[in-house]
């Protein structure tokens, strides 16, 4: 029987979940679109992918979504809200999602007793994931950490310019570059505390999950002015405003860093001459017996000519991915969080597209 699953918001990353469960994986049954856009209120979902009609009509109505029979939502919206996904659970639906709740036991006690309430309410389990935070930050360290004797620290820096990153409302609106330079602090808006968190949530998993045994997660961004104007998608990102942020996440125990996250993020492609210079993706490097080092990079292709909307559209796949696949693991779990580091490896369910 096919696990039946509503999308929930169908930007950049929630179209290609979208798409993946209709037409990649016959174990999951679309039942219903949640969308914020007026135009795209009452479309049906194949058509908001640019096909035929499939029957499922999107509807900006969360109330209507909440009363539908499903397994599992798969949320991922610009803008999180914990009512809603409380809501979600606790009609008993589980949820996925790439926008929050990476490692719920380290959210603030209240946040935490709400969700955990409305997962014994409906019988439910909240996993989130992603690429980073998610995969990389998560899987992959663990993965890698199978092969070591002992850990000293674990690094995973991420340096990518956003030039080319066409959800600019993420960009301008939620991460506020543009933005004066001084006005950029670790919890300057709600958008940055909240980016804040989900890094910091990241940290403490892995320091949970290796007995790292921390007394805090430190936090620091710094912000750097562009040199000129530039041109992204409709918006003029301009001289002088932020263009540049980098961001420090280090769990420390008795003020030894032991896991540290860092973004090295541009927007324009002005490189500070200040900031390190890992190669562009993800470069995770683990200090130990014995020390490793691994780089990722997606793209839409290694062998093929490809555009950069393509190659763009590669990361939005593999964030979407990471989550779709943990759909029937999720569904499967114990009621309550769900995190890479308790669920079973995830894996490829399409795979080679055979058997
Ligand atoms: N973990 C990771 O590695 C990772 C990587 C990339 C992104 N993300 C996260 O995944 C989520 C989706 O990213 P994306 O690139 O798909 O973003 P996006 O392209 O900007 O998509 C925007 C989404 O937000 C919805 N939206 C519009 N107005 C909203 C509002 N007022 N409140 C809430 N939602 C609103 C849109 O609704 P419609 O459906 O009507 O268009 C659309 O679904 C974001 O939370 C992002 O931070 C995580």
């Amino acid at each position: 029987m096919a696990y039946r699953v509503i999308q929930w918001g169908t930007g950049a990353v929630g179209i290609e979940t979208l798409a993946a469960t209709l037409h990649d994986r016959p174990d999951l049954e679309l039942v219903g679109v949640r969308v914020y856009s007026e135009g795209k209120n009452g479309m049906d979902a194949g058509e908001l992918l640019g096909g035929a009609p499939v029957g499922v009509a999107a509807t900006t109505d969360t109330e209507a979504i909440l009363t539908l029979d499903a397994d599992c939502v798969v949320y991922t919206p610009r803008i999180t809200s914990l009512d809603d996904v409380c809501a979600i659970l606790a009609s008993g639906k589980n949820v996925v999602t790439t926008a929050f709740l990476f490692h719920p036991r380290r959210l603030p006690q209240a946040d935490r007793d709400r969700l955990l309430a409305a997962c014994t309410e409906g019988g439910t389990t909240v996993h989130g994931s992603g690429l980073n935070p998610g995969n990389l930050s998560g899987a992959l360290p663990l993965v890698l950490s199978g092969m070591s004797r002992t850990i000293d620290k674990i690094t995973l820096q991420e340096r990518a310019d956003w030039s080319d990153y066409d959800s600019t409302s993420i960009t301008f609106d939620n991460m506020s570059f543009g933005q004066p330079v001084e006005d950029i602090n670790v919890d300057a808006t709600e958008f940055l505390a909240f980016n804040n968190e989900l890094f910091t949530e990241q940290v403490w998993l892995l320091a949970d999950a290796l007995g790292a045994d921390i007394d805090e997660v430190t936090s620091s961004v710094d912000a750097v002015a562009a040199r000129a104007d530039h041109q992204i998608f409709d918006h003029v990102l301009r001289a002088g405003t932020t263009a540049g942020q980098r961001w420090n996440w280090v769990g420390v125990r008795a003020g030894e860093p032991l896991v540290e996250i860092e973004t090295l993020w541009t927007v324009g492609n002005e490189y500070p001459d200040h900031w390190p210079r890992p190669k562009h993706g993800w470069t995770l490097t683990i200090e130990g017996d014995p020390s490793m080092q691994t780089h990722f990079f997606s793209l839409a292709s290694f062998t093929r000519e490809a555009t950069m909307a393509e190659h763009v559209r590669a990361a939005n796949v593999a964030t979407a991915m990471q989550v779709l696949n943990a759909v029937p693991e999720v569904c499967e779990a114990a009621p309550g969080f769900a995190t890479l580091a308790t669920l079973p490896l995830i894996r490829s369910h399409t795979g080679f597209r055979r058997g």
